[in-house]
């Protein structure tokens, strides 16, 4: 009944037929009148961040055969691919940035290429003409090429910036891959790939490796042979080598690391990652990539974490010494199947990506630690949106849940916190509003069966919602979609269970209401006790500390005057002094982070020198940005002076954005 026939119109070309995109016109159930006025003529929608014509071709395979080289800082090589020339097309253009290429052929034979100037931030177009106008229906395409001292996609590190032997990892997403090779660099595009690495060092890649085996010309060098059987888009490639061990970590898993890191780096996650595997295997299906490996890289590494299928790339902070940060594991693995089977098809819809994983990832935790774990990093995303959204130079733009990256803005440039959590606080609310876990989780197993091996947009997500609930429209049409998908700002607040959140807030309000009449280090002394904190996770350490430099009750928070630590220092030493094992002595960094914007607010000047050191010890940008903005704001020379001197140690990305925030 609430199907109904649309009539099929004059733009439903044959290519869209053959690749499967869903015209308007094509059958579906209607989505409300609020969601059809918006309905885009096509779906999947075009990426724009691409200056490649993808639509044209079918990538059957690539074959990377790639030669890294640590004296020259390149990684040189020649991609094949074998592509299906769907649209007839009679040019191939490719994304490239900062990139050589020195030779195109077409079925073994070289034909004219040029690269066009750059256009940023997407880069520069590669043209292949075919020599005769046309291009066969099927056939193989190879560019040579060689990465130069421009490239974004890579980081080359040195001996003295290691455990002692040179290092490269690569970062990709969200359009750097086509500074590393000629590609069509949307995540519309999916193939398998086959890699060859040859490097002096042990190597790894987002694939499963097959054989290795050392050069004919040299006994120093090996190649290393991957294999990705599964079809990924381009920027979820990740190659990194240096120094590199594994140790395992579960039946289908290993790290792998430099040596010195590589006991601690097992024990945080020995056990933890097949009971994760396990779990979210329950809730959508088999894990289907074989097997699930970490990366722990050096420290410069700019994220938490990276996706690469079989070979999460992730940072050595999450060696916290108690797997307290082992969440960010369950997310890159949750990837596994949100982005990387079922993968947002332009960097508008990115909220497929991350907002699911984001409620996969909480989904892991909670089926381990409670619904009220799941429920307490709810809050404390709730909390990071709202201040990411304060924050934010542009919020009428970015802070929406489906972006518009029409006009070639950079995909780096709408990454927030958005697409994160107002993404997976939507599919939380969908979830209650449908009946509960065991109304939802059939969607979740229908929906990544549907599209596995797909790249989707937001309507094809309406649509396949729609369709599955069909008996529960009513409540569907409840929904305030225009609000949540297209409306700046906070959407509606969740309903979540705040027991873990109470006790911390509670004890949050007991501090500021002594801070604010005390300054008798006794009385803190005989009012609080490190037993205060014993039952605290880290999670709730962080929110703990988070209340405190907001200086406002949790309750009171309409409170205009919060108050202020820098007006009563000894009640700031006080408490660090109480709750040492937990602040000033833990080794999570997301509680160092917090000790230090504690210690910080309260103008401890002692701390701004440790501030000033950790910051040599970190590269993820979470950390390292608001790092050096805290320390400006109590002390610039300081600040300006440890940039200069640490910059070349950060990744070229991260440094670019710390100069920009310290207006240097
Ligand atoms: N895919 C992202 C990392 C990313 C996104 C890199 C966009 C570049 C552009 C990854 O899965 C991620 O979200 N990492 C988070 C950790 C997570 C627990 C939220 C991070 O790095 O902090
Ligand atoms: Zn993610």
């Amino acid at each position: 009944m609430f199907k109904r026939l649309r009539a099929f119109n004059d733009c439903c070309t044959p290519l869209s037929l053959i690749k499967g995109l869903r015209m308007s016109s094509s059958l579906s159930a209607t989505l409300p009148a609020v969601l059809e006025k918006r309905r885009p003529q096509q779906s999947p929608e075009t990426d724009y961040s691409t200056l490649s014509n993808y639509k044209a071709f079918q990538v059957q395979h690539s074959n990377l055969n790639l030669e890294i080289s640590f004296e020259k800082q390149t990684i040189s090589g020649v991609v094949h691919y074998n592509l299906h020339n769907v649209a007839n097309a009679s040019q191939i253009l490719l994304d490239t940035s900062f990139l050589e290429v020195s030779d195109v052929s077409i079925d073994g034979s070289k034909v004219d290429f040029k690269v066009e100037p750059r256009r940023e931030p997407l880069g520069s177009r590669l043209v292949v003409h075919s020599p005769d106008g046309t291009l066969p229906s099927t056939f193989k395409l190879s560019c040579s090429f060689e990465t130069t001292q421009k490239c974004t996609a890579l980081q080359w590190l040195q001996g003295h910036q290691t455990s002692g032997k040179p290092y490269v990892f690569s970062q990709l997403e969200a359009i750097h891959a086509r500074s590393l090779f000629p590609c069509f660099d949307s995540p519309s595009v999916k193939s398998t790939f086959s890699a060859n690495v040859t490097s002096p060092l042990p190597t790894v890649f987002s694939g499963i490796l097959k054989s290795q085996e050392e050069t004919e010309t040299s006994s120093e060098l090996k190649t290393y042979h991957f294999e990705q059987d599964v079809p990924i888009p381009t920027y979820l490639i990740g190659i990194a080598s240096g120094d590199l061990q594994a140790a395992d970590v579960g039946p289908r898993s290993k790290v792998y690391t430099e040596p010195f890191r590589l006991q601690d780096a097992q024990w945080e996650f020995d056990g933890d990652v097949e009971k994760f595997i396990q779990t979210a295997e329950k809730i959508i299906f088999p894990y289907e990539w074989g097997t699930y490996d970490i990366l722990i890289n050096p420290n410069s590494y700019p994220y938490g974490g990276m996706e690469s299928p079989n070979m999460t790339f992730a940072t050595p902070t999450l060696i916290a010494h108690d797997k307290s940060n082992v969440d960010v594991i369950a997310h890159e693995l949750a990837h596994s199947w949100s982005g990387n089977l079922v993968t947002n098809c332009s960097w508008d819809h990115f909220w497929l990506n991350e907002g699911w994983t984001v409620y996969l990832e909480r989904r892991i935790m909670g089926a381990l630690h409670g619904e009220a774990a799941r429920h307490f990093s709810a809050l404390i995303g709730w909390n990071d949106l709202g201040n990411s959204i304060d924050s934010m130079k542009n919020p009428d733009r970015f802070s929406k849940l489906v972006q518009n990256l029409q006009d070639g803005t950079d995909p780096d440039e709408a990454f927030s916190t958005v697409p994160y959590e107002k993404g997976s606080t939507f599919l939380l609310y969908l979830e209650t509003l449908l009946g509960g876990k065991q109304a939802f989780d059939p969607f979740i197993k229908h929906y990544f069966k549907k599209f596995q091996r797909q790249s989707l947009d937001t309507w094809q997500f309406f649509d396949t919602l729609f369709e599955f609930y069909a008996d529960k429209r009513d409540l569907l049409e409840g929904v305030d979609w225009e609000k949540w998908f297209f409306t700046p700002g906070l959407p509606p607040k969740p309903e979540l269970i705040t027991t873990l959140a109470d006790d911390v807030y509670a004890l949050a309000e007991k501090w500021i209401l002594k801070a604010q009449t005390s300054r008798n280090k006794k009385d803190f002394e005989s009012s609080f006790a490190a037993d205060d904190v014993k039952d605290f996770n880290s999670n709730q350490i962080v929110l703990l500390l988070d209340s405190l430099v907001q200086g406002v009750p949790a309750t009171k928070a309409h409170q205009k005057s919060a108050f202020r630590w820098s007006e009563n220092p000894t009640a700031a030493h006080a408490l660090l002094a109480i709750y040492v094992d937990r602040t000033v002595n833990s080794r999570n960094a997301e509680v160092v982070f917090r000790t230090f914007r504690f210690e910080i607010s309260a103008r401890l000047t002692e701390s701004y020198g440790k501030l000033a050191e950790w910051l040599g010890t970190v590269g993820r940008m979470k950390f390292v940005r608001p790092g050096y903005r805290l320390l400006n704001s109590v002390d610039r020379d300081l600040a300006v002076t440890t940039f200069e001197e640490l910059k070349d140690m950060y990744h070229p990305i991260c440094k670019a954005l710390v100069k920009q925030d310290l207006g240097l």
